[in-house]
């Protein structure tokens, strides 16, 4: 069901560090920062040959990229995003297979403009996927 690996987003508590490491040292093409306000967080894109980075930093008190930078304060591996064709029928298999959705288990507009689902990483290998419909 799944297929390509659209992105592996980075908590990073420092963006404009984590932006120049990766276009100056990494020598990658960076996007420039973007507010994502529904979503709690600032994005940067990073365009690999075969993938992205998601950079992502807290955007107000209630971030939930703010939370995670509590436990983990010099940043770290995020979530994973895998792509799927039919997220709908993505979220009924899931559902089949017992994987719990996070929120109210119902697709959202993600941060590409594209519906999301999030599964609790307790269901996954101790990792928060993501899966965008493509
Ligand atoms: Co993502």
């Amino acid at each position: 069901m799944i297929g390509r690996l659209n992105h592996v987003a980075i908590a990073v508590p420092d963006l404009e560090a984590a932006i120049a490491l990766y276009r100056d040292a990494l020598g990658a093409e960076v996007s420039a920062p973007v507010d994502q306000p529904d979503h709690g967080v600032v994005t940067v894109f990073i365009t690999l040959p075969n993938t992205k980075i998601e950079l992502l930093h807290p955007l107000g008190e209630e971030s939930p990229v703010a939370k995670f930078l509590e436990r983990n304060p010099a940043g770290g591996i995020h979530h994973v995003c895998y792509e799927v064709a039919d997220i709908k029928a993505a979220q009924d298999r899931l559902r089949a297979e017992g994987l719990r959705v996070l929120g109210e288990g119902e697709p959202k507009i993600g941060a590409h403009g594209k519906p999301v689902l999030f599964l609790h990483p307790k269901d996954m290998a101790g990792t928060l996927v993501e899966l965008e419909e493509i």
